[in-house]
Order: structure tokens, then sequence, then C-alpha cells
């Protein structure tokens, strides 16, 4: 007997649609979406979502679970962690990437990174990082996307003296991807400017952590945002650049876009609610918002939110990348240089953008939904199999508070403290000793959370820890 579930009474919210009706589901896919279906089988699981937006799972496309960062740290989410995590947000699939170290066949690295991923709770992809330009690197690119489902490829501007590409390597890659149809996304920072920029302040002895954002400031992004859209344009390769920070970078993305130029572009919560004050907390507390980019003054981030309400941006991914501040961040406490980039953020991504986003009306529900799972799913492959609730996709879906129905006060400002909860490190599942959220207030989270047709969190916990998701082969064709 296959395994079936329905879901009674929801209001379904995709990003171009919404409806109440009830959702059949069998063998983890959605077979049937329509008013008053009836159960079919005695031993089916019937919820009733009443109360509930009913959405599709998200979908996270920048996550950085397992990242070796040299002298043998370690990201200190895993992918059982992390994926863990994610699916308590709502978050039901996941794209990682593989680093092959300088040199190395991407496929052999491929090879050892889905055997770390293979521990994902929900579904994974991968993206493949492109970190030096062999004679082989053409051909290998090629491989990933005909072979290996991975039609997206990751370069970084900024860590010259390490996994960084200069701009002639940059070039090449884009050439190959974008003859084969595939996407290069970007990290953009100026990277020997960011040396160059360290080097001084260490030399001056400015060590804390306030003087990472001041050696990478604002223009160190959007000079080479600009620099990899021409580059993008010469070689005629789609463009996706990751977490964009600065105002200067959406100016330049939006003026790329009205082109017709095809650059896509993603934010992180971090950058929209928070801002470069946290740097100066005392002692070496700074160091816990210690990423890259980093986080800018205060008046970027009302433009960043503007640009995913007008689609100059088209994703919130989070870049989770947490390290402990303990044997983690404390290794740059006397060099903030040293301190190891990356934040956690996949547990609180769509809470966040839901209580400080839709809550207030900053973005409407179908946008949001659109942010953190449509378009990631449209972008990367993986649409119409997820990233919407319709009759074939995979049954990833998310029960969530209808709080907008249940409570219009939330936003007048009554009723609030019976719906409001505070992200506290305590409560969230991942592995990091801190939050760079800690003590935000919430007004909404998931109730419960299916992915490929089974409820794996409800009642505040993961359900069937045991089970893993399933690599996702993507194709942009
Ligand atoms: O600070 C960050 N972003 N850490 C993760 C690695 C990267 O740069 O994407
Ligand atoms: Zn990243």
């Amino acid at each position: 007997m296959s395994k079936s579930l329905l879901i009674r009474n929801g209001r379904i919210v995709n990003a171009d649609n919404e409806c109440r009706a009830d959702i059949l589901v069998e063998d983890g896919k959605i077979i049937r979406v329509a008013g008053n279906l009836e159960k079919p089988f005695p031993e089916t699981l019937v919820i009733d979502a009443s109360g509930q937006i009913l959405l599709p799972g998200g979908i996270d496309p920048h996550v950085h679970m397992d990242l070796p960062v040299g002298g043998g740290l370690v990201s200190a989410d895993d992918f059982q962690s992390g994926s863990a995590a994610a699916i308590a947000g709502g978050t039901t699939s996941i794209i990682d990437f593989v680093t092959p170290q300088h040199g190395q066949s991407l496929i052999e690295a491929l090879g050892r990174r889905k055997k770390e991923a293979q521990y994902s709770l929900c579904d994974y992809g991968l993206h493949m990082s492109i970190t030096s330009w062999t004679p082989k690197t053409a051909t290998e690119i090629e491989q990933c996307i005909r072979d290996e489902g991975i039609p997206s490829f990751k370069v970084y501007m900024a860590y010259k003296d390490a996994i960084g590409l200069d701009d002639r390597d940059l070039l090449s890659v884009m050439d190959v991807v974008g003859r084969c149809k595939g996407r290069v996304t970007v990290h953009c920072e100026f990277g020997e400017i960011v040396s160059y920029m360290q080097r001084r302040f260490i030399s001056e002895g400015k060590t804390r952590p306030c003087y990472h954002p001041l050696s990478r400031p604002p223009e160190v992004e959007s000079e080479t945002v600009a620099r990899s859209i021409l580059m993008a344009r010469m070689t005629q390769c789609p463009l996706y650049i990751v977490h964009v920070s600065a105002a200067g970078s959406v100016e330049v993305i939006a003026a790329a876009r009205a082109r017709g130029q095809d650059v896509l572009a993603e934010t992180c919560p971090h950058y929209l609610l928070l801002d470069d004050s946290e740097y100066r907390r005392p002692d070496f507390q700074g160091a816990a918002y210690v990423m890259s980019p980093p986080l800018r003054p205060a008046a970027h981030k009302q433009l960043l939110w503007d640009a995913l309400e007008n689609d100059t941006l088209q994703t919130v991914a989070t870049d989770h990348c947490p390290f402990n501040m303990k044997s983690g961040k404390d290794r740059g406490i006397d060099d903030f240089t040293k301190i190891p980039n990356g934040v956690a953020g996949v547990q609180s991504r769509m809470m966040l953008l839901y209580t400080y986003g839709v809550l207030e009306n900053k973005i409407s529900l179908k946008r949001w939904v659109e942010l953190v799972s449509t378009a990631p799913a449209k972008i990367f492959g993986l649409y119409p199999r997820k990233g919407i609730i319709a009759e074939g996709a995979d049954a990833d879906i998310v029960l969530w508070p209808d709080m907008q129905e249940r409570n219009v006060s939330v936003i007048q400002g009554r009723g609030v403290s019976a719906t409001e909860k505070t992200i506290s490190v305590k409560n969230l599942i991942g592995k990091c000793d801190t939050s760079i959220y800690e003590g935000f207030p919430i007004k909404g989270k998931p109730h419960t959370v299916i992915v490929g047709g089974t409820v794996r969190f409800s009642e505040g916990k993961i359900a069937e820890p045991e089970t893993t998701g399933t690599y996702l082969r993507r194709n942009l064709t």
C-alpha cells in the first residue's frame, strides 16, 4: 500500500496564486489539489490545516555545511545538523557547494562531497565551485551539467590567496558555462583591495572585529558586481550574484536588468535586518557578526527591501556557515583577519522574512513564497518538481500559522504577546554556540513540515531523524 496523506482545510499559497483546497499526497508526490477530497484509504494520515497557510517547502540555495576553512577548522553544522535546522525552519531543500582544492578534478571533489552530503535529512543539491582553471576544467564543467545534474558554478572574486579566481580565469569559466547553458554564481568582493586593507590595518595595530567591515567597504562589493556583470555580458553567460549587501550593488544590478541582461541576485536576512554597528560591540562580541561581505551601515537595509519588492533581487538565501565563538571565531582574538567568516541562518530565514517582511508589509505573502521557495527552484533547475504546491510536484509542504488571518492585530500591535517568540541559540537546532538573531522577536514559524510526503517536523521536534534526503539532479534547460 502506498504511503498516503490528506491535508484538509488549508489556505494554499503559491508564488502566483492562492486557494482553499485539500491536498492528497501519495508516495511523496502531490497527486490531487481540490476541494473536499475523500480519504482514499483507511490508513491515510489526515492532517487538519485549519488556520494554517500551506506553502511549498523552502529552498535555501546558499548554505555551507561541513565547510573546511583551513587549520583543521570546519563550519559548525554538518549536513545532518544543518539540514535538521533547515527543516525546523520550513526549508525542505538546500543547495550547498563542492569546493575542489586547487587543481583537483571537479568530478573527484564531487564524489567526496556527495559522501558528506548523504547525511542530509532534507533533499540537497550541490553547486560546483571553480577554484582554479586547468586544462581539464572546461570538459569537467560540461560533464557536471550533462551527467551530474549540476548546472550552476560558483566563483569567488574574494579570497584571492585561497579559492578566488583572477579575471582571466573567471572569463574562461563564464565562456564555457554560458555556452553550455549553465549559470555562474559569483561572490563579489575585490579580493586584492581586501587583502591590502587587511594588511594595512594589522600593520597599524588595528586588530579588532570593527576593522572587518572597514577592510571590505560597500564599493569593494559594488565594483566587482559591475565587473562580473560586464564579464558575463561579454561572454553571454547567465549570472547570479550571491549575498548582495550594498545599495550600490543593487543599483548596478537594476541597470543591467533594465538593459535586458540575464542577471539575477540574492540577499540574506542578515543584510536586511542588521547593520555594521554590531561590530562595535564590546570585548570580542563583534566577531559573531563576521561574515563576508560584512554588515553595512543601516541605510542600506531599506534599499535591499525595496529591491526584493521590485524584483531587482530574486531570492533570500542564508549563506549558512556558522562558526562557534569558542574554538572558532576566537582564532581571531588578536587579528580580525583570522576570524572565520560566516554565520548561522538556515533555521531562521523564513520566520525572519515572514515577521519582518510580510507582517510589516514590506513584501506580500506570495512574494515571500517566491523569494524563499519558487524563485530558487526556478533559477536552479528544480521547478516545477519543487517550489510549488501543484499536482505532480514533490510533497514538500509547510504548514505555517496564518497570523494575518488569525490575528490582524499583530500588525496593529495588539495581541502580539500571545504569538510572539524570540530567537535564541538555546532553542535553535544547529550546533553553533551563538546566533546573530539572539533576542529577535518572531511572530510566525512552522507548525508542521512535510518533506517528500512524510511529516519531518511537528510539535517542535524533528521526526524520523534517521531518514535522509535525496540528491537533487538539476537541469536548467
Ligand atoms: O562569510 C561568509 N560568506 N562565509 C561563507 C563563505 C563565503 O564567503 O561564501
Ligand atoms: Zn557563501
